[in-house]
C-alpha cells in the first residue's frame, strides 16, 4: 500500500497537545495511535504543530530520503516541536513501553501525490 497524507496524521501528527509532554505520553499515543498492533514499533516521532506549517515543509528544501533513497525528501528551514518516542529494551509486546523525549529540531518528510503533501517522516535533525 502507497504511503498516504491519512497514514502520516496519524503517526505523525499531534498539533493540539503542547510539547512539554508527561513521561506516559509515548505509551499512550503509540497505543492510540494503532503502532503497537501486531507488534511495538520501535521509533515514531510526534510533530506539535499546525498541518499547514507541515505540509508547507513539501515546498521547503528538497533531498535525498534516508529510508528509501528517492529524491522527494524536504527539510523544514525552522525547528518544530516534537515528541521522540522510543521503545524501551526491556519492552516485550504486548504491553509496548516508550521513552518520550521532547525537543526542537529540524525535521525530514517525504512529499508525494497531487496536491504534494506529506506521506512519510524520514528522520529529524
Ligand atoms: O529509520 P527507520 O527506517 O527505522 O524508520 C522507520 C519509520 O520510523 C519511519 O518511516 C517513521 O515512521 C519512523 N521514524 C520516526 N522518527 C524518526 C525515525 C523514524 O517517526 N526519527
Amino acid at each position: 500500500r502507497k504511503p498516504s497524507a491519512e497514514e502520516f496524521k496519524r503517526q505523525h501528527m499531534d498539533p493540539d497537545s503542547p510539547p512539554n509532554s508527561r513521561p506516559t505520553y509515548c505509551n499512550r499515543m503509540m497505543r492510540r495511535q494503532g503502532m503497537t498492533k501486531g507488534s511495538c514499533k520501535r521509533v515514531n516521532t510526534f510533530v506539535h504543530e499546525s498541518w499547514a506549517t507541515v505540509k508547507a515543509i513539501c515546498s521547503q528544501r528538497q533531498m535525498t530520503c534516508k529510508t528509501t533513497r528517492r529524491n522527494n525528501c524536504h527539510k523544514s528551514s525552522s525547528t518544530l516541536h516534537i515528541t521522540e518516542c522510543r521503545l524501551k529494551g526491556s519492552s516485550k509486546y504486548p504491553n509496548c513501553d516508550y521513552t518520550t523525549t521532547d525537543s526542537q529540531k529540524h525535521i525530514i518528510i517525504a512529499c508525494d501525490g497531487n496536491p504534494y503533501v506529506p506521506v512519510h517522516f524520514d528522520a529529524s535533525e
